[in-house]
């Protein structure tokens, strides 16, 4: 018999709790006992641990949010905390740990693993910008809150004859810009991938119009950035122990901007933590619940230092290194056929 631990870490996302529930009920066919590691990695130095049994994650599939709590804890960050880990491991009788997490959590988890402590990735977060998966599970239920909020700004901004910036998430990459811009009809979409010229954009809106529109909706990731800024649009310059600022206002410079610019009565709407919290899509949950038992499988097997991945139609395993090693950016295919509707 094994004892599984399970922690989730980062920020959070729709479908945490399905994956949870389905390493819980897939490890119990096997009739091994699971663990939940309170708030990510926090949980492993502190000690911190729940009981899970079926018992414990019914009702949870529909759930945002994760039960068992999470944080921006970098283990590894204090030799002093590397040593608690491996000390809580070896106390609760921990044989495997399902790492549930977006590139830090997992980097963290590669780390873990070349210590000799077998651990399996789940890949989770909103921004899609892990490599080696097509997709992490709560990028759906982000890209479809993003899209019905656009859809709802048309319609406000097409009455007052308004440009409406939206602004969304996507640290590093524009995935949530890019495919909700598309799925609502954005009149433009800036990502951290491409670098804008602020000129071009509103010769762009101008077409428009030119062309006889009254309104535009402008979507903007919190990562992008004008060609000749030399950094990005912050909240507050105070580090996480990943190293990462929070980002954000990007939004506010652009939409000041084009108001200057083109005369025209510019909105700005920060769509923010919305985007991560509630219930997750029925793609999400499927996903989610495909990715929980696939990590158990994994365990099975003795497949270590792996991360389930979607490829195509398929679950499978892809190297932790492989996921973490350089973010997935946005396929430029895709942006160039969001493009072909901007100023039109
Ligand atoms: O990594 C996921 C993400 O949602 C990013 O898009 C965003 O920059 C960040 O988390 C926000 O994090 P926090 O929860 O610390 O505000």
């Amino acid at each position: 018999m094994k004892k599984i631990g399970v922690l989730t870490g980062g920020g959070d996302c729709p479908g945490l709790n399905a994956v949870i529930r389905a390493v819980v009920k897939k490890s119990n066919k096997y009739r091994w006992a699971t663990i939940g590691i309170k708030n990510g990695w926090k949980g492993l130095i502190d000690g911190d641990t729940t009981p899970l049994s079926n018992h414990h994650v019914s009702g949870i599939l529909p759930k945002g949010g994760t039960i068992l709590g999470t944080s921006r804890t970098n283990p590894l960050k204090e030799k002093e905390d590397g040593k608690k880990l491996t000390e809580n491991i070896n106390k609760f009788g921990i044989d495997a740990i399902v790492v549930i997490g977006g590139e830090d959590t997992l980097g963290a988890a590669l780390k873990v693993h070349k210590m000799g402590i077998p651990v399996v990735g789940v890949p989770k977060t909103i921004d899609n910008d892990l490599s080696g998966t097509d997709f992490t599970f709560g990028f759906d239920t982000a890209i479809s809150i993003v899209t019905e909020a656009i859809d709802r700004l048309h319609t406000t901004a097409e009455s007052h004859h308004r440009i409406i910036v939206v602004e969304v998430m996507g640290r590093h990459t524009g995935w949530i810009a890019t495919m909700a811009g598309m799925a609502g009809g954005a009149d433009e979409i800036l990502i951290p991938e491409k670098p804008f010229d602020i000129n071009v954009i509103c010769k762009k809106l101008k077409e428009r119009y030119d062309n006889g529109k009254t309104f535009s909706i402008v979507v903007v990731s919190e990562g992008a950035k004008p060609r000749d800024m030399n950094k990005l649009a912050t909240l507050t310059e105070q580090k996480d122990e990943f190293g990462h600022v929070r980002l954000g206002g990007i939004g506010n410079i652009i939409a000041k901007e084009i108001e200057k610019r083109m005369g025209v009565e510019t909105r700005v709407t920060i769509l923010g933590h919305v985007q991560r919290g509630g219930t997750p899509t029925a793609y999400d949950r499927i996903l989610a619940t495909r990715f929980g038992v696939a990590a158990v499988e994994l365990i099975k097997e003795g497949n270590y230092g792996k991360m389930v991945a979607l490829q195509g139609n398929k679950i499978v395993p892809v190297e932790l290194e492989t996921a973490v090693s350089k973010l997935k950016t946005v396929d430029m295919k895709l942006y160039e056929i969001a493009e072909i509707f901007f100023g039109k």
